[in-house]
């Protein structure tokens, strides 16, 4: 099971808030039980597989937290949540196909339990299911879901082919951060804003807060990837290298022009599949400059996803929007 939702464990919560969102939480979860369950034993299980593992909930959580700044939480922001973490799951089956994963949430991923097709299929079952649930939000929930979906996909896509031809990397990488990830984060907090009520400046300040919230958060994931444990991130280390997904640190590491980076550059233009050289590779990059240039621009996307916050509020859900970028950058798992 991975680690425990971050804004419940944040010290600038408060208890009353934390309790809300963590019954709110427990909503969530048994609406996705319900959900995911299906007549088919073999489809109820994998349904389940990696929603019983657990997760760090986030995106449900950014929900919840977002309907505590208008007039907090209710059934349509628990609907809204589930169906914004049943869409992100659905990502994650078709996510681990794509990178060949065998471990997710501690666990073992849906590829490698139930084989690829079974898990794609299982992957566009959830989408559908998430779809359901937010049918019941009206037409324009069901839009802003299929868009963010769009956008996911075509992250997604972009990240698994090269860098087009005269287009800078680093640009293009962020492009597909933004898509792959901050896309669904900012409808996750889009969503907590339109159905507390909140009023029409108040959701697109919370739509461009989550996306540059996204942002930091994959850009934490690609860190987390390169520095973490496998016990703390409940993935295997590495797998990005491997795979040949150039991430943040990989991009400044082939750019740099330094004589002691020598090495590190001919072994990220090589194939890492090999153990050996993938080891020296990551053990490289750990110790190397554009692990902590990667790191910078992190905490300056943060930055930056706090600033939109401005004009909200001060009260108890903006001081746990705050501190919520803080923790997702800085987290190990
Ligand atoms: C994993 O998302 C995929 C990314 C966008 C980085 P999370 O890190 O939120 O995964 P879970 O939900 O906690 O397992
Ligand atoms: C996951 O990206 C993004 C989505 C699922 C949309 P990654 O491949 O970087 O995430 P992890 O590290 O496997 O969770
Ligand atoms: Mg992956
Ligand atoms: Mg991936």
């Amino acid at each position: 099971m991975s680690a425990a939702p971050p804004v419940l464990a944040l010290p600038g919560v408060t208890a009353e808030l934390a309790s809300r969102l963590e019954h709110g939480l427990g909503r969530v979860d048994d609406l996705i039980r319900r959900t995911v369950d299906h007549d088919d034993p073999l489809i109820a299980e994998a349904s389940g597989h990696l929603s019983d593992a657990g997760g760090k909930r986030v995106r449900p959580l950014l929900t919840l937290l977002a309907a505590e700044l208008g007039t907090g939480i209710n059934d349509d922001v628990v609907a809204a949540a589930a169906g914004v973490e049943l869409t992100h799951l659905a990502s994650l089956y078709h996510d681990d196909v794509m990178d060949e994963a065998d471990v997710r949430r501690g666990v073992q991923s849906a590829n490698a339990r139930y084989g690829n097709s079974t898990a794609i299929l299982i992957g566009d079952l959830l989408f559908g299911k998430a779809s359901e649930l937010i049918a019941g939000l009206g037409a324009e929930a069901v839009l802003i879901q299929a868009q963010t979906f769009v956008r996911l996909c075509a992250g997604q896509i972009r990240d698994d082919r090269p860098c087009p031809v005269g287009v800078d990397p680093v640009e293009h990488y962020l492009g597909v951060l933004a898509d792959k990830t901050g896309a669904l984060i900012a409808t996750a907090a889009r969503y907590g804003a339109m159905f507390s009520g909140g009023t029409p400046e108040q959701v697109e300040v919370l739509r461009a807060y989550g996306e540059r919230l996204g942002i930091a958060f994959q850009l934490a994931d690609d860190l987390i990837d390169i520095s973490s444990e496998a016990l703390e991130s409940g993935k295997t280390p590495g797998t990005d290298l491997r795979e040949g997904v150039e991430t943040l640190a990989v991009l400044h590491a082939k750019a740099s022009t330094a004589p002691a980076d020598a090495r590190l550059r001919e072994l990220l233009a090589q194939d890492l599949h090999e153990d050996g050289l993938h080891a020296e590779a990551l053990g490289l990059l750990r110790s190397n400059v554009a692990l902590e240039q990667a790191r910078a621009e992190t905490q300056a996307v943060g930055r930056e996803a706090v600033e939109l916050l401005a004009p909200l509020p001060v009260g108890d859900a903006r001081a746990a929007l705050e501190a919520l970028v803080t923790s997702v950058i800085d987290r190990v798992g």
